[in-house]
């Protein structure tokens, strides 16, 4: 072959390869055949162009408005569907669970930072998970969950006690219950204060975590993988994610050693980790998985919890007679004798009714945490093809307007006429029906739903019980555009509140009891 030709192949080679590229990336961008409806696609980019970097839930909602409860976008060469409506929930993610279970490629979070399918809550559909699934539904049972009673009524005593004394430090009061709540349930160990070293290195940990997950906070490697061979010189975010492993196994591993050092030292609590320590072993856990399971379960039940806490101080603010009527159904239960306990939690139905009307009000994960579907698969005339990535959109979900009358606003009555909140009858045909979408569904719904309910009720009981709230209402942001954080966890930013105790009786007994729980605190190393 003449040496002239030789160089015109091999400078053909690359040119011939980026059209292929190209020509398969034009393709892939294309809805598929009998695809679900939605927004019209640009070549390459399919609707990635028209999703917003924050809140995508709300460009989810719109569509939802235009195409229905199905909808399916192309993000680049990915498909992508939004279920808007329960019935599709139920009968996806619920009924054909063995399909729609496994997680989406994430090579930063999976890869980069917890290698080995350590992240429960990242890791795909397989026996890796299923290790970590059974470990974790064990641990949360509603026996080993009502075991820790003790020291959850002993950390609400506390904050009671510091919303009393600081009122306007509420928003951090209530995000550090959430957080000892979890750490001694989990660890054994007490987070005494917002700023304790523990409390903060754990905020720390997870807000690195959670940002470099947001969509935007690296190129988008998961639809384009070969950005992954990027070398690291190009790719500021692969070391930024080794930091962040670094900052997580260390704390990950502190806590976990802690914990054994602890019981050694015949200090035993009852908690989470020291069943798993038992059992490590025959669980098939090493230390890195173990370590890895009770920091996850710190990232995923505290933030979510106090979210909801502090969404439910909006919702009575916006919303004071319903506060009243809870007010009134504490009173007939406790008197002025003492504050709610969990003994008294089954006899709130109205309460009960606040707490699912904040978690369908404002959910704390609105747009759905994605599940990816590992099988070709047809429903309602649509073909939905494997790897399609599949989102239970709560925030339409619990918006549909044939279901929620005045859907935007937070009334606890709904669940009351109807354990769905919906209008009309209850039939047959809401037979598998979950009365909140706010804990996700299927086979990966939220394994913490009754640790997070039993904290709900129990702080919502002891505020409304024993506090009057009050915001001039002109004077908070209600456009959840602005008034909410835009990161993994959909959460109020600060607001105005007034928290003021009742009465003085109502703060005697706050006093007393902090005082009397000192005891339960002790314990974990207070
Ligand atoms: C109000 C509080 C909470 C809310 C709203 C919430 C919501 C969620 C949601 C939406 C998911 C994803 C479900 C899906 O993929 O369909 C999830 C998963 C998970 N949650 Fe929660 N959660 C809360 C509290 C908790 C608590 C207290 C814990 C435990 C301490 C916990 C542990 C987990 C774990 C381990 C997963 C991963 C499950 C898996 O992928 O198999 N959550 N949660």
């Amino acid at each position: 072959m003449p040496a002239s030709m030789t160089v015109q192949l091999l400078m053909g080679l690359p040119g011939c390869l980026l059209v292929a590229l190209l020509w398969k990336y034009f393709w892939a961008s294309r809805r598929p055949a009998n695809f679900p409806p939605g927004p019209p696609t640009r070549p390459f980019l399919g609707n990635l162009h028209q999703l917003p970097q924050s809140q995508a839930f709300l460009k989810f909602h719109e569509w939802s408005q235009t195409y229905g409860s199905i909808v399916g976008l192309k993000l680049g060469p990915q498909n992508v569907v939004i279920l808007n409506g329960w019935k599709p929930v139920r009968d996806l993610l619920d009924k054909r669970g063995a399909i729609y279970s496994s997680r989406p490629d994430n090579h930063v979070g999976n890869d980069l930072i917890c290698p080995d399918e350590t992240h429960i809550l990242l890791a795909p559909y397989g026996p890796g998970w299923r290790i970590l699934r059974k470990t974790v539904q064990a641990l949360l049972n509603v026996r080993a969950v009502d075991a820790m009673f003790p020291i959850q009524n002993a950390e609400a005593s506390q904050t009671m006690h510091q919303l009393l004394h600081d009122p306007e430090g509420y928003y951090d009061h209530i995000r550090r219950y959430s957080t000892a709540v979890i750490l001694s349930s989990v660890f054994g160990q007490r987070g005494k204060d917002f700023n304790s070293p523990k409390v903060r290195a754990l905020y720390h940990a997870q807000e690195q975590f959670t940002s470099i997950l947001a969509p935007g906070a690296t190129p988008p490697v998961d639809a384009f993988p070969w950005l992954r061979y990027l070398p690291k010189s190009l790719a500021g975010w692969k070391e930024k994610a080794q930091t962040i492993r670094a900052e997580q196994r260390e704390l990950y591993f502190s806590l976990m050693e802690e914990t054994k050092a602890r019981v050694a030292n015949g200090a035993v609590t009852g908690c989470f980790m020291e069943e798993v320590l038992k059992d490590q072993e025959k669980a098939g856990l090493d230390d890195e998985h173990v370590a890895y399971l009770g920091g996850i379960l710190m990232e995923a039940g505290s933030d979510t919890t106090a979210s909801t806490l502090l969404s439910y101080l909006l919702g009575i603010i916006s919303n004071p007679a319903a506060l009243e009527t809870a007010r009134n159904e504490l009173d007939g239960v406790c008197g002025t004798e003492r504050s709610p306990t969990f003994d008294d939690l089954d006899k709130l139905p109205y309460l009960r009714a606040c707490m699912i009307e904040t978690l369908r009000w404002r959910p704390v994960a609105p747009g759905g945490i994605p599940h990816l579907l590992i099988q070709d698969d047809h429903y309602e005339g649509y073909h939905l093809p494997k790897g399609t990535i599949v989102f239970a959109n709560a925030w339409s979900i619990h918006r549909e307007q044939e279901e929620y009358s005045a859907g935007d606003d937070f009334r606890p009555e709904r669940f009351l006429n109807n354990q769905f909140g919906a209008q009309g009858a209850e039939d047959q045909a809401n037979d598998h029906r979950r009365a909140t979408y706010s804990f996700g569904a299927g086979r990966r719904v939220c394994p913490g739903q009754r640790l997070a309910e039993n904290l709900l009720m129990l702080n919502m009981a002891k505020i409304t019980w024993g506090f009057d709230i009050s915001g001039d209402r002109r004077e908070i942001d209600w456009d959840v555009k602005t008034g909410y954080t835009d990161g993994f966890v959909f959460s109020p930013k600060r607001f105005p509140v007034n928290i003021t105790a009742r009465s003085d009786v109502h703060r005697d007994i706050f006093e007393r009891e902090f005082e009397a729980q000192r005891v339960v605190l002790e314990k974990y190393g207070d």
